[in-house]
């Protein structure tokens, strides 16, 4: 019988492609080239399953190349570059990468919260320069962390694990927004109404909520305008969450102290005006890059494969 043939749209972890190629007749991506719009629909054209990334866009049209691709095994937990509904149309099976990322991406928020509020980024670019002349007291001085309140955006698995992180870890408050009742946070908090209510209250905010439709522009220029002038903005989940255009212009006019970003709307591109400031981190999507992280999204969505083409429901069916 022969073995169904999985596209695998970028380079992954040795044991992953491994894996698949004994599996499957896996067509891999060694030189790990993005494919253009045309590749990615030719590719699919005799393809059974497809083994995507968060950098295609699989649109309608994508989806309509593919007469014969039965399943989208989807190497993220977020999905909001798959046209779900056009998937769904064409009865084609989405599935993606819930848990495997929890810690990983919790940790880079974290990182990234540490970094905009004590000015890292910053520092390491006066070091490099050689210009740095030694230690002053009132040099690059930034935000104390500990202690302070932590709003929360979206109290899912990522949003309970950087609350984790940051009560344990850093003595803050938390406080969030979630749009169902949170019965188990893990740790003593309080879920607030409204999105509004956790951008006044909160001295750092982080975005943990899914990006696409039903998300897209939460945080829009007015809902900037509630956050406190010394607050932080924090945003590991999607770009498209935050209104970007609104976003520089709070940051250009200082009436949010900073962010740190590593998501934008239209990946990889990142508006000038951002990479301008100083008072923002950028890190190019790094939320999952850890070895193990990456190589346990790889094994689910191989595993999500293999049960769908054994006729067993797939563990992380999304559609
Ligand atoms: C995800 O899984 O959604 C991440 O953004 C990719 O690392």
């Amino acid at each position: 019988m022969s073995r169904p043939r999985v596209i695998v749209t970028r380079r992954l972890p040795a044991p992953v492609e491994a894996a698949l190629s004994e599996r499957f007749d896996a067509v891999l991506n060694p030189d790990d080239v993005p494919l253009s719009r045309q590749d990615l629909a030719a590719a699919m054209r005799d393809a059974d399953a497809v083994l995507c990334t968060v950098g295609d866009r699989i649109d309608a049209e994508v989806i309509g190349a593919a007469p014969r691709a039965r399943l989208l095994a989807n190497f993220a937990v977020g999905y909001n570059h798959i046209d779900i509904r056009a998937a769904q149309a064409a009865g084609v099976v989405v599935t993606n990468t819930p848990g495997v990322l929890t810690d990983a991406t919790a940790d880079l928020a974290l990182t990234l919260l540490l970094m905009v509020a004590r000015r890292a980024a910053e520092g390491e670019r006066l070091v490099r320069s050689g210009a740095w002349n030694g230690w002053a007291p009132t040099q690059l001085l930034g935000a104390q962390v500990t202690g302070k309140t932590l709003g929360i955006i979206g109290m899912g698995r990522i949003g309970k694990a950087m609350a984790a992180r940051c009560c344990h870890g850093l003595r803050m408050r938390i406080v969030h927004y979630n749009r169902s009742r949170v019965t188990e946070p893990g740790v003593p908090c309080r879920q607030l109404p409204t999105v509004e209510d956790v951008l006044r209250e909160a001295d750092f905010v982080s975005i943990h909520c899914p990006g696409g439709e039903e998300n897209r522009g939460l945080i829009s220029a007015e809902r900037l305008a509630l956050m406190k002038p010394t607050a932080y903005l924090i945003n590991t989940a999607r770009g498209d969450v935050v209104d970007e255009d609104a976003l520089i212009e709070a940051l250009e006019n200082r009436r949010i102290a900073g962010a740190g970003l590593d998501v934008y709307a239209d990946e990889p591109r990142v508006p000038e005006a951002l990479r301008a400031l100083d008072n923002v981190v950028l890190l190019p999507h790094l939320g999952s890059a850890t070895r193990e992280t990456r190589e346990a999204m790889g094994m689910k969505a191989f595993e999500n494969l293999v049960a769908f083409f054994e006729g067993r429901e797939p563990p992380d069916r999304v559609v």
